[in-house]
């Protein structure tokens, strides 16, 4: 199950942080903002409760997020959309997974993980900008069911065929939200037309 986020707002800020030219400071900046646009998608079914606020004039019947919600970026990129998704829910517990594709097989290679305990009811929400081939997504799925997680969502940028099919025929249960799913993977297992290099674009490694 995924859904793409068609919002004009996030359109717009695709053409920008697409574009070559964007410099990584930029680049951070659009992040976050696209982040919180598709996470503000991503939490329209969290759980909430009724409750009875006083205001100026009169009593009004509101209601309040009472999810759990842990947040986990896949490192290295994921940490660019932390602060747009930590906006959103400032409560949110966050844990760690590090994970790189290996440059020659595309393959995920996890190298740190550090998860706050897990609940019955808490919602995980992954983020990383990037889902191609999925095999990076599909492994922190892995790790986090493995940890006792029931109730997982992805939250990504930009996606594209092949990796959503690699992640809903391995994790049917999880949903996938993405502001863009784009055309294919390149013979180098990059997204086309994507953004280049998530990671190196964020922290202007390259
Ligand atoms: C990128 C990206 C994802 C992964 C996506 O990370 O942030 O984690 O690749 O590719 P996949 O869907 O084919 O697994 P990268 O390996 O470049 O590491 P980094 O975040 O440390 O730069
Ligand atoms: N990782 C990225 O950062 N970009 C891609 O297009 C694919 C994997």
């Amino acid at each position: 199950m995924h859904e793409e986020i068609h919002h004009p707002c996030v359109q717009h800020k695709l053409s920008l942080i697409r574009d070559i030219n964007t410099g990584h400071k930029k680049f951070r900046e659009l992040a976050t903002e696209i982040t919180m646009f598709v996470c503000y998608e991503a939490l329209k079914e969290v759980r909430v409760e009724d409750v009875t606020v006083q205001t100026p004039v009169a009593e009004a019947k509101c209601r309040k997020i009472v999810e759990d919600i842990v947040v986990v970026p896949i490192l290295r990129a994921g940490v660019g959309m932390l602060e747009g998704i930590l906006d959103l829910v400032p409560t949110a517990r966050v844990g760690f997974l590090g994970m790189y594709r290996d440059e020659v097989t595309a393959q995920p290679v996890a190298y740190y993980q550090k998860l706050p305990p897990q609940t019955a009811t808490a919602l995980n929400i992954i983020i990383d900008p990037m889902l191609a081939t999925g095999g990076s997504t599909a492994a922190a799925i892995d790790v986090l069911k493995e940890a006792g997680a029931k109730k997982i969502v992805v939250v990504c940028i930009v996606t594209c065929p092949e990796g959503l099919q690699a992640v809903e025929t391995a994790h049917p249960d999880v949903k996938i939200y993405t502001a863009s799913i784009d055309d294919r993977l390149n013979e180098n297992k990059y997204i086309v037309p994507g953004l280049g290099d998530a990671g190196d674009r964020l922290f202007g490694t390259r």
